[in-house]
């Protein structure tokens, strides 16, 4: 029995009884021509998956594909190809070290690059979507690698086929990147980026100063899970029907809101989740961080069920008060 727990971001307690390294593409396929059928999860980082048994009967693939190479040099971007097993983070910078531009918005985002493209992660106005060019994937039942690119991923707001149609069906081996040198796409729409801009005197921000940015952002919002066991945002931000932003909005003018089109809104779910009494609040072992409603943290000794019923009794309380489903963003494993 492996305890998983140091895998695991939530750090709770999960025991599994058959834990495969997949270092190459053939791992893979010696798996699932021998495997009978037992049932697998594909695991990076462990930054957002929560376990609710203490014992899963899972096999266990851990990625750990290594690598990264320029793919092609054109005179607007080059495109960089990653193994699945990199650190997202290190990736990034990495590639700020080598004078590339386009992922810096992302910057300490836990987990792997395989990971990446399945929920399209996001964060400070940019999406990986923006610059992702191919991901290479192994297909499960199949049994072959290809490539898709970029429009065959049906790429949304924390979505991606990796996560609904065809979930569990590609083991993602390698992402591709479209990283420019040089006329960088600088994204500083995010308000408190825009702020310490100004505050920094900084007019011409380069890749690294928003990375930096980014960083001294994130440490000041995010609890970190070596100190406290999260997964990020638990639930998604909701989008709603304009009429319901409407009837919200009659009794909190304050509520921050997105327009996506004419008639739908995104709601903070972290806001209504602090509406309704949430934020800070600990219950036994579990609790939404003092800082950030949206963010269910381990104070340490929680199990993956306690996390659950957690959410569970959040996701309750903001569907009584405005009627809106919260969908989780963590991936709930049950077997
Ligand atoms: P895991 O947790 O290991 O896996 C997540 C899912 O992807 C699972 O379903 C798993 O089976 C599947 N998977 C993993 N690797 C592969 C692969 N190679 N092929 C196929 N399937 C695979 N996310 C954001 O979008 N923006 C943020 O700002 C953000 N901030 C976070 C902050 C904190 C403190 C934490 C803990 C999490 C945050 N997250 C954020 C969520 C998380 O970092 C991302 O979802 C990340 O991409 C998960 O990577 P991982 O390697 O840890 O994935
Ligand atoms: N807010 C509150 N109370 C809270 C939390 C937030 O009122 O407790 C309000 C904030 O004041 C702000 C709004 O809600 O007006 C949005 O908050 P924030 O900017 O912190 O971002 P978020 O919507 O809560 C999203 C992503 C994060 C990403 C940040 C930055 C989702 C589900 N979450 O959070 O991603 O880092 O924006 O772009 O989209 C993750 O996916 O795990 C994650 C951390």
């Amino acid at each position: 029995m492996l305890d998983l727990s140091p895998y695991l971001s939530f750090g709770n307690t999960v025991q599994c009884s058959s834990f495969f390294k997949i270092n190459k593409t053939q791992d893979l396929e010696d798996y699932f021509t021998n495997s009978i059928g037992k049932g697998y999860l594909i695991l990076g980082g462990g930054s957002n998956v929560l376990f609710l048994k203490e014992k899963t009967g899972l096999d266990i693939l851990f990625i750990s594909l290594k690598g990264k190479h320029v793919v092609l040099e054109e005179d607007a971007y080059d495109l960089v190809e990653f193994s699945a097993g990199e650190n997202w983070h290190e990736s990034v910078i990495w590639s700020l070290d080598q004078g590339y531009g386009g992922i810096e918005n992302l910057s300490l985002i836990p987990g792997t690059i395989g990971a990446a493209p399945i929920q399209n992660i996001g964060a400070y106005g940019v999406e990986i979507k923006d610059v992702l060019h191919s991901v290479n994937v192994f297909d499960t039942k199949e049994k072959r690698s290809f490539i898709l690119h970029n429009s065959e991923c049906k790429f949304a707001y924390r979505d991606s086929i990796f996560k609904s149609k065809h979930k569990g069906k590609f083991v993602i081996t390698a992402v591709t990147l479209k990283l420019k040198k040089s006329d960088y796409n600088i994204n500083a729409t995010y308000g408190a980026i825009g702020q310490k801009l100004i505050h920094k005197g900084i007019d011409k921000p380069s890749p690294k100063d928003i990375s930096d940015l980014v960083i001294d952002i994130r440490k000041t919002k995010l609890p970190d899970p070596k100190e406290l066991g999260n997964g990020g945002s638990f639930f998604k931000n909701p989008v709603v029907k304009n009429s319901v932003l409407h009837q919200i909005l009659k009794m909190y003018s304050e509520v921050p809101h997105y327009p996506i089109n004419e008639n739908y809104s995104k709601l903070p779910a972290g806001w209504l989740i602090e509406k309704v009494g949430w934020k800070g609040k600990r219950v036994g072992n579990v609790g939404c961080h003092k800082d950030q409603a949206l963010v269910i943290v381990n104070y340490g000794k929680a199990t993956g069920q306690e996390i659950w019923n957690h959410a569970l009794n959040v996701q309750a309380s903001v569907n009584e008060v405005f009627g809106i489903s919260l969908i989780p963003e963590v991936n709930i494993i049950e077997a």
